[in-house]
């Protein structure tokens, strides 16, 4: 990832923080209309389950550019999510409905550049998840 999509992707973000409940409901949504098979990985009660996912998101986009922070973090992140079951499929299904989510949460914010911006750190986030990438810049 490049110094402008970190800032495109921290910007949009910054967006979206007052909403941010909100936005992990509407990413539920989005993403267990398109892949209802995928809802039975989730066991926790979604209104925690969300909050979790915007603390996340929070302090994974403010750690762009600083790798030392966010290696270790998405690293053992990635670990966790082995053991929930999640496969590299799931990524794409996941990475499709957090696009939807920010078109819909960002409206005419959403540019093409924003939305190039979250596709290349989210690839990149996934990478180190999944343990096949061991760098970010
Ligand atoms: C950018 C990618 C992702 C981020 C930032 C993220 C974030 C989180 C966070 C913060 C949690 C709370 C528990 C923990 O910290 O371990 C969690 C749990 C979970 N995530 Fe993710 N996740 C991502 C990708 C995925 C994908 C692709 C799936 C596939 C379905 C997934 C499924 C789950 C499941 C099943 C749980 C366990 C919660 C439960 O048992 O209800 N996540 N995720």
């Amino acid at each position: 990832m490049k110094s402008e999509h970190i800032k495109a992707v921290q910007q949009s973000w910054a967006l979206l923080e007052p909403v941010g409940n909100q936005a992990a409901e509407l990413f539920y949504t989005n993403l267990f209309a398109r892949n209802p098979g995928m809802r039975m990985l989730f066991t926790e009660d979604l209104s925690v389950q969300g909050p979790a996912l915007m603390r996340m998101f929070d302090s994974a986009v403010a750690s762009l550019g600083r790798p030392d922070e966010l290696l270790p973090m998405l690293q053992a992140l990635g670990q966790r999510h082995r053991d929930y079951g999640v496969t590299p499929a799931h990524f794409d299904a996941y990475g499709e409905a957090l696009l939807s989510t920010l078109a819909q949460g960002l409206g005419t914010a959403f540019t093409p550049e924003v939305g190039e911006a979250w596709r290349v750190v989210f690839g990149d986030v996934r990478g180190v998840m999944l343990g096949v990438q061991t760098d970010v810049h």
